[in-house]
């Protein structure tokens, strides 16, 4: 039993209420597992993401670093204010820490059930270290760099080519999941886009977590075309990778995840692009990074897709529950708790991020970006993102084909200029450019 007064402070109910419409709500809302274009429209033009992290930083400062207790009946929950504990949560994830916390349990058993981000023990290990191995998650430029390239390179040439003059989310997405099927399942799966929709049907059905029963018809359909890819282990493909791997663990439970995940890396994609077009010092920059080099590792890109994920990051709910009890500073929340970190609060945080509304992707090509506790646009510790390079080198090698080949101008009023604070909500299905040919002198 935990004395009262050694227990983390708890809200109000009034400020419950408010963290509840400000911040659980619009995250939930938008989408935690798959993002609701319509929301997301009024999301952007209320600029919701701002109002959650000012409710939140009022918070601290009246109730000081927290962890903040939330008076939910049935559950112990807290909400992360601190960088420092940002960091110390997921560091020990794992030990003291699950990343496989109820909710998040709740929400994607719908589609991927043995997904190594909602299991436990011994089967975390296992599935944990066959995600490392072949996503080759400390390796800058997979084993399939160069192949990876030359597929970006082709899909993302072909998409600016056919778009007619103009580039909107739903051809760019197009364009993206014909490069991500042919890189994860090789090039027998570039035009199934069946797969990819049942995918999204699985992922509408996690948002409503507690709500929806399971398909289980949609699910089989699923895994039926899933396995049907993954057993051509086509070469030059992760299947093949896949096909190589020795352990006992079972492909098709990983691979969902990784599909699912890729989404949101062409989100990042594309906000990056609508930020590099609307600043032509960094754009110029970058397209010499991509005029100049035939290498799959284009750093200053890489870096871009980094602070692209950080000012809008597509995880922004991390979500944790203490296998122990946890104390910082003689402020504890019992074992049990569910721990919420909102990345956003953290991302933007004036106070400890230089240039936090700023398009500075030169922090992360210096270092300090990751030096910083609270930034964790892949997370940290043991259950960091093991896709984070390959998400670098998709996004970097389909950008710099993009920017080689033809010029972008986006359309509409969007304040993504170097001058002014960046958005805090920035809608990717609104985005839309006119698209056209580079002059001969400009492409290698
Ligand atoms: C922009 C794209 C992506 C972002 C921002 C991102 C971010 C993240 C974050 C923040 C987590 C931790 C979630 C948590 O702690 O609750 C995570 C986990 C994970 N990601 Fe990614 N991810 C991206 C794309 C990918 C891709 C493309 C793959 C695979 C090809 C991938 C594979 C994984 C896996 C397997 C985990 C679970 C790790 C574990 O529980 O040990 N991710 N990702």
């Amino acid at each position: 039993m935990l004395d009262p007064a050694s227990r983390a402070p708890r809200a109000s109910v009034p400020d419950t209420a408010r963290i509840a419409a400000r911040v659980l709500l619009p995250t939930l809302a938008t989408g935690v597992i798959v993002r609701r274009p319509r929301v997301m429209a009024f999301a952007e033009r209320r600029q919701l993401d701002r109002s959650a992290i000012r409710l939140l930083a009022e918070l601290r400062s009246r109730y000081g670093d927290g962890p903040l207790r939330l008076p939910i009946p049935g559950r112990e929950f807290a909400v992360v204010l601190d960088p420092a504990q940002v960091r110390d949560v997921l560091r020990d994830s794992a030990d003291r820490f699950t990343p496989a916390n109820l909710e998040k349990r709740t929400a994607l058993r719908h589609f991927q059930p043995h997904a190594v981000l909602i299991s436990r023990g011994r089967a975390r290990a296992r599935r944990r270290e066959f995600n490392e191995d072949v996503l080759e998650i400390d390796r800058p430029v997979h084993e399939l760099g160069p192949r990876i390239a030359e597929i970006t390179a082709e899909e993302g040439a072909r998409l600016a080519e056919h778009a007619g003059g103009r580039l909107d989310w739903d051809a760019f997405a197009a364009g993206w999941w014909r490069a991500v099927r042919r890189i994860v399942l090789g090039a027998g799966a570039r035009d199934d886009r069946r797969l990819v929709e049942l995918l999204n049907g699985l992922r509408s059905d996690a948002n409503w977590a507690f709500l929806h029963p399971r398909r289980t018809a949609r699910r089989r359909e699923f895994d039926r075309r899933l396995r049907a890819h993954l057993s051509r282990a086509e070469p030059g493909s992760l299947a093949g990778v896949i096909a190589r791997d020795s352990s006992d663990v079972d492909g098709a439970d990983q691979v969902p995840h990784w599909l699912f995940a890729f989404d949101a890396a062409a989100v990042v994609a594309y906000r990056a692009l609508a930020v590099l077009t609307a600043q032509p010092e960094r754009l110029r920059a970058v397209r010499e990074e991509a005029d100049g080099s035939d290498s799959p590792m284009l750093p200053l890109l890489r870096s871009c897709v980094l602070e692209s994920v950080r000012l809008w990051p597509t995880t922004p709910a991390l979500l944790r529950d203490a296998i122990t009890e946890a104390s910082w500073g003689g402020r504890t929340i019992p074992r049990g708790s569910g721990l919420f970190i909102y990345t956003p609060l953290f991302h933007r945080d004036r106070g400890t991020v230089p240039d936090a509304d700023r398009f500075a992707p030169e922090s992360w090509l210096d270092g300090a970006a990751q030096q910083h506790p609270g930034l964790v646009p892949f997370s940290a510790g043991p259950g960091r993102c093991p896709g984070e390079n390959l998400v670098l080198l998709t996004a970097s090698t389909l950008l710099a084909a993009l920017l080689r080949g033809h010029e972008f101008r986006l359309d509409g009023e969007h304040e993504l200029g170097p001058d002014g604070p960046l958005p805090h909500t920035l809608d990717n299905f609104e985005l839309e450019f006119r698209v056209a040919a580079r002059a001969a002198s400009g492409t290698r």
